[in-house]
């Protein structure tokens, strides 16, 4: 397999390639960004700024420094430097099919290059490529920088390879790739998502319902069930203990039915009126920015819930965290005390009414800094997998300054002692902004085997990296209120 891209070619910088611009920095991939028109450089930062706020509450997990975004008029100067390109202009045939041939003469010939095109077909954009077999469409979903989705096609003369390393690098930065079978126009999803606009343009245009109850249609019903599962499953489970056999027995008839009506109604000026007017009483006077805003907090929670379930794109984010723990440790690796150090930001979920972290954050927050420090002494995911963890049983947390929404925060752990199965830390939270110790907590944790469901040895590896970070502490003074009880002096 090829080495993962470092820098992303981008061409185009509207609303696509400004999203795949704000997730590829996130992840820590540099950017060179090109657009015929040079405004567009203000636009697209603006853009990749707009999309922090939510990407920043997407994950706790250690990111790695984010990427650099250079932008570009020339061409030239794109391909030099890009190890992976991303076709975002117009969706236009021959203006794509001229741009893509003419990257592909001035960039080496093992780089891919992508298209975000939303239905043309990949044998159609290859034809008049350099080197065709690097190519295929990468089609993504906006807002990029959220949605994991990406679906990726290959035209005739595709390599596989090129699928694959597509594949490797659109995964590596969160994303779920979904190669599609065989070229069709449109793809999957906006075949399916065609499908379902097409019947509300009926149904607007013969005046059976507004825009605004359509929508109401899905956000109320079948989008809530939509995130978890796709059609298909939802309707095996409409079925009852008969599952999808029961369904089409049962609703079998009515595709016989006129309940469908995909012949596109005609786009008059009356339809495109009562379009325009139904959406725009919907924003109720929100801008265009404010309702992105408003979608994007959406989405981040809709994961982040799912995530709890791994099921469907929590399934994805959680793959990304792990993968991103996995790469902080590997960089932590040998560096002095990292492991002993985790920072994280206090997200406004975190905090309650008086915009102050929630008692039971605190213990999250400890608890994240100390599964960082398990993932660095080799207490994975793959070490629990073996049924052997470390079960927290005994902790004092104390409070002594305010955290708030927005604050970023250090905790350092210090070991206070280590043998065959227990490990006794005092953890000390300070807050960046002015260095205040926000917190402390002492924990005594347990190494168990759930076979047994009792204490048992930990691996002598892993005791053995605890007793180095030990003893690498073992000079410093014991931490201020280390040992303290509960109760008042
Ligand atoms: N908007 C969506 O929801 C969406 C979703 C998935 C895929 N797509 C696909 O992504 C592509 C881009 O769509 P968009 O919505 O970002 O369009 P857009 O109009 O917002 O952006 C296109 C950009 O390309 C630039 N451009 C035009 N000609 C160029 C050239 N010769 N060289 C370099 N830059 C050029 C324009 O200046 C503009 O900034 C299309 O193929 C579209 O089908 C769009």
């Amino acid at each position: 397999m090829t080495p993962l891209p470092r820098t992303l070619g981008l061409l185009g910088t509207g609303v696509i390639g400004g999203g795949w611009a704000a997730r590829a920095l996130h992840f820590g991939i540099d950017v060179v960004a090109l657009d015929v028109d040079p405004g567009m450089q203000d636009w697209l930062r603006g853009a990749v700024e707009n999309a922090q706020p939510a990407l920043a509450r997407l994950t706790c997990a250690p990111l790695p420094p984010p990427g650099r975004l250079h932008f570009t008029t020339r061409l030239e100067e794109l391909a030099a430097r890009a190890d992976f390109i991303q076709e975002n202009v117009p969706e236009n045939l021959g203006l794509k099919q001229r741009l893509l041939a003419e990257v592909s003469r001035l960039s080496p010939p093992h780089v891919v290059i992508a298209s975000s095109t939303s239905g043309l077909m990949p044998s159609d954009l290859q034809r008049e490529m350099r080197a065709p077999g690097r190519f295929c469409v990468a089609h993504p979903f906006n807002p990029v920088y959220l949605l994991p989705l990406v679906e990726l096609v290959a035209g005739k003369l595709t390599e596989s390879a090129t699928l694959d390393s597509a594949a490797a690098f659109f995964k590596h930065i969160g994303m779920h790739p979904l190669t599609v079978r065989r070229e069709v126009p449109g793809h999957l999803t906006d075949r399916l998502q065609e499908a379902l606009w097409r019947e509300i343009l009926h149904l607007v245009n013969d005046d059976v319902a507004s825009t605004g109850e359509l929508d109401d249609a899905i956000v109320y019903g079948p989008g809530l069930r939509w995130a978890a599962m796709g059609t298909n499953l939802i309707y095996h489970l409409a079925g009852g203990e008969g599952g999808m056999r029961h369904m089409l027995e049962q609703f079998g008839p009515a595709l016989a039915w006129p309940w469908t009506k995909l012949e596109a109604p005609a786009l008059t000026e009356t339809l495109i009126d009562r379009m325009v007017e139904g959406t725009r009483a919907q924003a109720g006077g929100r801008s265009i920015r404010e309702l992105e805003r408003l979608r994007d907090h959406c989405l981040v929670a809709i994961q982040r819930a799912l995530r709890e379930f791994d099921i469907g794109a929590g399934a994805t984010l959680r793959a990304l965290e792990q993968r991103l723990e996995r790469d902080a440790a590997a960089r932590a690796d040998g560096a002095e005390g990292s492991a002993l150090r985790y920072e994280t930001r206090v997200r406004p979920e975190w905090t309650e009414y008086n915009d102050h972290l929630r008692d039971y954050r605190y213990g999250q927050v400890f608890g994240d800094a100390m599964d960082a420090l398990y993932r660095a002494v080799g207490v994975d995911e793959d070490y629990r997998r073996s049924g052997r963890m470390y079960y927290d049983v005994e902790n004092h947390v104390r409070h002594l300054a305010e955290a708030k929404s927005g604050d970023d925060l250090c905790v350092t752990t210090r070991i206070l002692a280590v043998d065959e199965k227990r490990l006794h830390v005092f953890q000390s939270m300070h807050r960046r902004r002015d260095q205040r110790l926000v917190a402390t907590g002492e924990y005594l944790h347990l190494h168990v085997d759930r076979a047994t469901a009792k204490a048992a040895p930990v691996d002598p590896r892993v005791r053995e990296r605890l007793e180095a970070l030990q003893s690498s502490q073992a000079a410093e003074p014991l931490p201020a209120g280390a040992g303290r009880r509960v109760g008042a002096r």
